[in-house]
């Protein structure tokens, strides 16, 4: 009697490649867990900005970076900071995208104009 051994006719098969293990790179401080279609004030919120700025409609009141109740910045000085960081403010173009941006930059004009 043939016990049903396992036939080696056939070059190992891995099953790898499914389990959703993409790596992504991490954003600065863990803003890639935002809804799609977040708001400015979420994105503002999750991304850590409160923690350095402080903005009264977003109830943040960091001051490690200008108050930007008081700065009132551009929309495009907003786009431009955020995607390009400066002093020791880092460049988020790599945890948010354009879009992001564009709604972060929108809020804070919006709320300080
Ligand atoms: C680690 C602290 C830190 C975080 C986080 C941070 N900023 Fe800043 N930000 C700064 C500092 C410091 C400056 C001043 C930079 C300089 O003097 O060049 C600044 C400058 C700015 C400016 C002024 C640009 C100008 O025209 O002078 C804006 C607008 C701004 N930040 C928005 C944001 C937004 C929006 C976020 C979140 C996406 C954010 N910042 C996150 C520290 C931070």
């Amino acid at each position: 009697m043939r016990v049903g051994q396992a036939r080696e006719d056939g070059a190992p098969r891995r099953r790898t490649g499914h389990g959703g293990s993409r790596a992504e790179p991490v954003g600065v401080r863990g803003s890639s867990s935002l809804p799609a279609g977040a708001s400015g004030e979420q994105i503002f919120k999750s991304s850590g900005c409160g923690g350095c700025h402080t903005l009264a409609a977003a109830k943040a009141t960091g001051s490690v970076g200008p108050n930007l109740d008081q700065l009132k910045p551009s929309y495009a000085a907003v786009v431009s900071q955020v995607t390009n960081g400066g002093g020791v403010m880092p460049s988020f173009s790599g945890s948010l995208s354009k879009s992001q941006i564009a709604a972060v930059a929108r809020f804070v004009v919006s709320a300080t104009q």
